[in-house]
């Protein structure tokens, strides 16, 4: 328990000292195989394509597969060699791609996964992504709720759920977003001294009418006003923004809009809806070919939904710009 507390700990430390120079933008969503890769990919060749300087980073540590969906080969120093050895930069186990303005870290390996790595290992990648001097960049993250997982999602700005249509992805992104919720919200109520609180209330939820996130910081801002209102704040810092991946049908498209009203109503947090992609079989057969679909079918509606998407995310960097 101490141990995991002072981690948070770090973290807090360390975001408020680094200004990260780029859009951080992190990809999960929970389950495997919904499409993640194909949007973190698609995405980045996108923000290139409109001219961002993109590094596009495969954080499925143990299973990295975003230089196939890119068709690119497996370079020699990816996010591995980054993580064993202290004396690497970023930039030396960064390559570029035949893509303008993209360049990739691979993660494949059969070494090291999301799960076995450390502590240390995670803050110092943390604060060299946070250094790294670029447009954009995109964390492809691995399924699952893994604490690791959860602290690269909560580092990006932009916090992307990528959701297919059937019930087990949607209570997937939903128990995502869940783990992300609490694992914010433990490091914020230690920062706050709200943990014993918080823990007191947890420990007997129907006592307290708890059924919700939502619910809880209700019932800690009514028992420790100061602080409570803090935390709530804080935790109203916390934006999703869905991407509904493999639609087959109308009421598919609706799916979105309808998750994003569960999550205001279940977290108390809005939630944004960035928009739909179709299913559509050429994804598959453009990785056979090693052509990227965004490249190989131009004409396509996939094409014409995911550069949406894209254009959405770069203006929001435009715009700040502007400011
Ligand atoms: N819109 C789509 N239409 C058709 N096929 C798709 C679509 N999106 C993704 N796919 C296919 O679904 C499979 C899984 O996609 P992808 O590898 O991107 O998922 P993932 O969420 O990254 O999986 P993992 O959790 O294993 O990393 C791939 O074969 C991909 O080509
Ligand atoms: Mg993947």
């Amino acid at each position: 328990m101490s141990g995991s507390t002072s981690a948070i700990k770090d973290f807090s430390l360390l975001r408020g000292q680094v200004d990260s120079h780029a859009t951080i933008i992190a990809i999960g969503g929970g389950k495997g195989g919904v499409g993640k890769s194909f949007v973190s990919s698609s995405l980045s060749i996108f923000l290139g394509h409109l001219g961002y300087k993109t590094l596009l980073v495969d954080l499925d540590l143990g299973a990295g597969n975003i230089h196939t969906c890119l068709g690119e080969g497996l370079p020699n120093l990816g996010i591995n060699e980054f993580l064993k050895d202290p004396k690497l930069s970023l930039s030396d186990v960064a390559t570029a791609t035949r893509f303008p303005n993209l360049s990739i870290i691979t993660g494949c390996s059969d070494v090291e996964d999301t799960a076995n790595i450390n502590e240390e290992q995670k803050s110092r990648l943390m604060s060299a992504l946070y250094g790294y001097k670029t447009d954009f960049i995109v964390l492809d993250l691995s399924a699952g709720t893994h604490q690791s997982t959860l602290d690269f999602f909560l580092m990006a700005q932009r916090k992307l759920v990528v959701v297919t249509p059937e019930p087990s992805s949607i209570e997937n992104a939903y128990r995502f977003m869940k783990g992300v919720f609490y694992r914010r919200l433990k490091r914020f109520e230690y920062q706050l001294h709200l943990e014993n609180l918080v823990e007191g209330i947890m420990s007997d939820k129907s006592r307290w009418g708890i059924r919700s996130p939502a619910d809880l910081l209700e019932v800690v801002s009514k028992q420790e006003p100061n602080n409570g209102e803090r935390l709530k704040n804080v935790m109203d810092g916390l934006h999703f923004e869905l991407i509904l991946n493999q639609a087959r049908s109308l009421r598919d498209n609706e799916l979105g809009p309808q998750i994003k009203s569960v999550c205001l109503k279940y977290f108390g947090i809005p939630c944004h809806f960035l928009g739909h992609i179709e299913y559509d079989n050429a994804v598959w057969q453009s990785v056979r070919k090693k052509r990227p679909l965004v490249i190989e079918y131009p004409h396509s509606r996939l094409y014409a939904q995911v550069l949406a998407i894209s254009r959405r995310i770069a203006n929001a960097r435009a715009k700040a710009a502007a400011l």
